[in-house]
Formats: C-alpha cells, sequence, structure tokens
C-alpha cells in the first residue's frame, strides 16, 4: 500500500533522475562541445565573422550563415546566403533534405561527411533528421548553376521529369535568389 510518504520519495527520486539527465545531457554536452578543436572551415567563419561566430550558446539564427553579420567595424549588413537559409528553414526544405553526408556509399556521390566541428557556431543547423530526397551539403559544387536552382525551386518537374519536390514558384523573386545563393553556397 502506497501512502503519502512513498509519493513523495517518489516523485523526489524522480525528479533527482530526470534533473541528472538534463545536468549530463547540456551540463557535461556544452562542456565537452566547447573543448571540441576548431576545424580549418571553423577558423575560416572566426575570421570571417569575427569571435561572436565561435559559440554554441548563440541564439537562433547567429554566427555562420544569419540573415545579417556584423562586420568587423561593428556595422551590420545584410547576408543573402543567410537570408536564404532561413526561408530553406520557413518553408521546411528540411523535411526531405538532409545537409548531412551519411559514411555510407552514398557519400562517394553526396561528398565527404562533415568533421567534428563544422557546425560550430552556426546556429541552428539545418543537418536535417529524414532524407527523402538529395543530401545537399555540398549541392553548390554539383549544381553551381543560380539559374538551374531557380528554374528548378520554380517548377522542378520542368528539369527533372519525375521530381517529388513541390513547386516554390509563390515565393518572391528576391526570396527565390536567396534560395539559390545559399544553395549554390553550400560546396
Ligand atoms: C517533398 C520533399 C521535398 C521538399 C519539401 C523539398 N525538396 Fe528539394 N528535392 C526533393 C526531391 C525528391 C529531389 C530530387 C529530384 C529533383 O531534383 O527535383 C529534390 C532536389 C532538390 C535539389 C537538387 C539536388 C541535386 O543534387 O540534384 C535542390 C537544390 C533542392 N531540392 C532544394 C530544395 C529547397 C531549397 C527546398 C525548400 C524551398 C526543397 N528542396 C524542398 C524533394 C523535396
Amino acid at each position: 500500500m502506497g501512502g503519502y510518504k512513498e509519493y513523495k520519495i517518489g516523485v523526489i527520486m524522480f525528479l533527482a533522475v530526470f534533473g541528472m539527465a538534463v545536468f549530463m545531457t547540456i551540463g557535461i554536452g556544452g562542456v565537452y562541445l566547447g573543448s571540441v578543436p576548431a576545424t580549418q572551415l571553423a577558423l575560416e567563419k572566426q575570421v570571417h565573422y569575427g569571435s561572436s561566430a565561435w559559440s554554441i550558446r548563440d541564439p537562433l539564427m547567429k554566427g555562420w550563415n544569419q540573415p545579417k553579420i556584423q562586420k568587423a567595424d561593428g556595422t551590420m549588413v545584410s547576408d543573402p546566403v543567410g537570408v536564404g537559409k532561413k526561408i530553406f528553414i520557413r518553408e521546411g526544405c528540411w523535411h526531405c533534405h538532409t545537409l548531412l553526408p551519411e559514411q555510407t556509399s552514398d557519400w562517394e556521390y553526396f561528398g565527404a561527411p562533415p568533421l567534428a566541428g563544422d557546425f560550430v557556431g552556426e546556429s541552428p543547423t539545418v543537418i536535417g533528421s529524414d532524407r527523402k530526397a538529395p543530401d545537399l551539403m555540398h549541392v553548390g559544387s554539383r549544381m553551381p548553376s543560380m539559374a538551374w536552382h531557380l528554374q528548378h525551386h520554380k517548377d522542378p518537374r520542368s528539369v527533372q521529369a519525375k521530381s517529388i519536390m513541390q513547386s516554390f514558384d509563390f515565393l518572391e523573386t528576391s526570396e527565390l535568389k536567396a534560395l539559390a545563393t545559399y544553395m549554390v553556397s553550400l560546396k
């Protein structure tokens, strides 16, 4: 027969285990991520965007690929790549596409998988979790043409007859251009 005391012990134990799990995931995980050494790519980002790009505590859309970036002299300028990434997130492109080639035979086609540290400073990452469509991490190397991306986003079946990708012709021309700029930047 469980009494009030047992009930309280149960709640306390639940909270303790839950608290420990949160601490281990966020606390220890954060310390570990902070100690991951910077890759060449991450160092280049740091030179380009300054030290603010080098933090896992950045709020949404900070660091590499944010819609507005702060130059070394403090002025804020619009970054077309970041604007495109924001549209990529808003339109749910990541429901079908990943930006993370898996280390299986498919990376021979999609390109090399990322190294630890490649995503540091990028928030949010759009690595995705479900691949219904080609991985896009290196799509700019396979498909370097802005015109191709514009045409494909407006009417996928005009360039890939059996594509299941929906048309994005409802987007503004400037948004389509930003998306294409983001795609071409993914090398
Ligand atoms: C319903 C799933 C789906 C969604 C959502 C989707 N795509 Fe696609 N996408 C595909 C499929 C399937 C292909 C392969 C056929 C083709 O090329 O159209 C593809 C191909 C592509 C390619 C060419 C890749 C290559 O290697 O040839 C690009 C670039 C692309 N999509 C960008 C986008 C962008 C940007 C968005 C969001 C605005 C988006 N996709 C949303 C399914 C999707």
